[in-house]
């Protein structure tokens, strides 16, 4: 999967806590409204996961992103954009 590097153990769980909502194929199939994010361009996933992360996106849905990133380092955010941008 592409995640051998940076925080190991600790960036699965993050993963699975970003597939409870994204879904693991990262198709948004379970949950519409959080967006489909696999096969995503990367530099956008970065770009809008460190938005999020700064809350600079204001609205109760970008809040729970806040939430479910404030906790990331940029090494993560990277391995993170990277998996779902290889997803198709
Ligand atoms: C509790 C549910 C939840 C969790 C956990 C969660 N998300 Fe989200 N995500 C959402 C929602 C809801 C939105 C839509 C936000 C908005 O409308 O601004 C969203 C939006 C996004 C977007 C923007 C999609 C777009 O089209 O611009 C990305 C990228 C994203 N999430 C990635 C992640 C990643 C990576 C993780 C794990 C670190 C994660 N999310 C964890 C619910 C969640």
């Amino acid at each position: 999967m592409g995640l051998a590097t940076a925080a190991g153990s600790d960036l699965k769980t993050e993963l699975a806590r970003c597939d409870g909502c994204h879904a693991p194929n990262g198709r948004a199939e379970t949950m519409p409204f959080t967006g489909r994010i696999a096969g995503q361009n990367e530099t956008y996933l970065i770009y809008i996961l460190r938005q999020y992360r700064a809350g600079h996106l204001s609205g109760v849905n970008a809040a729970i992103m806040t939430f479910a990133t404030k906790q990331l380092d940029d090494a993560q955010i990277r391995s993170i954009a990277q998996h779902y941008a290889q997803l198709q």
